[in-house]
């Protein structure tokens, strides 16, 4: 079973990616194998609505670090996206790769991603209040479902603000690796 997690932030201790590494640990010792993209790290622009996708090609003829992401994601069986939220949704970093699936859609919307795959998103924010920002994930779950990811989970914490902060809650550490318990078949 191949994970693919694509990760948002660009601070790689912080809380999006301590809730995401938590569900990485337990799939990996159930014998997941694990590809990890920090995008903040990566060089690779946003979509260039250039429109080559619904014309001629069938991928991104973008070549940059995103052709790789791009293509791993379409090998995986799961794919986590982690994200701090950042004026309300996610952080630019994310959105610049999410605006590059746009090539994983037909000229008529029908998907290029193989069937079959579940998305997982985590997301964490500095606001205690679980009230607001509620909608950032039906937001991007629409999408990853017309790509055919189905299920989409969603892990969530709020009230996190410094790196670190997401080791005091153990309620969404643990969510996340009962998730990664019922998602990743156990190697024989
Ligand atoms: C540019 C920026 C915008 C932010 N916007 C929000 C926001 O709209 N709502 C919120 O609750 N927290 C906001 N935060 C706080 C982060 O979501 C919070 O610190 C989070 O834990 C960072 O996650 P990370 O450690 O994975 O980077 C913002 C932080 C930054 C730097």
């Amino acid at each position: 079973m191949k994970i693919v997690a694509v990760l948002g932030s660009p601070r790689t201790q912080g809380n999006s990616a301590g809730l995401a590494q938590r569900f990485l640990d337990m799939a990996q010792e159930l014998g997941a194998e694990v590809q990890k993209f920090f995008l903040n790290t990566m060089d690779f622009k946003g979509c260039q609505g250039c429109g080559t996708c619904k014309t001629k090609s069938a991928e991104c003829v973008l070549e940059d670090d995103l052709a790789e992401v791009l293509e791993a994601i379409k090998q995986a069986d799961i794919l986590l996206l982690a994200s701090p939220v950042y004026f309300g949704d996610i952080s630019g970093q994310l959105k610049c790769f999410f605006d590059r699936t746009y090539s994983y859609a037909n000229p008529d919307f029908t998907s290029r991603v193989p069937s079959g795959k579940k998305a997982i998103m985590a997301l964490v924010q500095a606001d205690p209040r679980a009230e607001n920002f509620n909608d950032i994930f039906p937001r991007y779950e629409r999408w990853l479902k017309v790509f055919g990811f189905a299920p989409v989970y969603l892990l969530r914490a709020t009230g996190v603000k410094d790196p670190g902060d997401i080791n005091q809650q153990a309620g969404v550490l643990n969510q996340a690796a009962a998730l990664a318990r019922e998602l990743v078949t156990p190697a024989p």
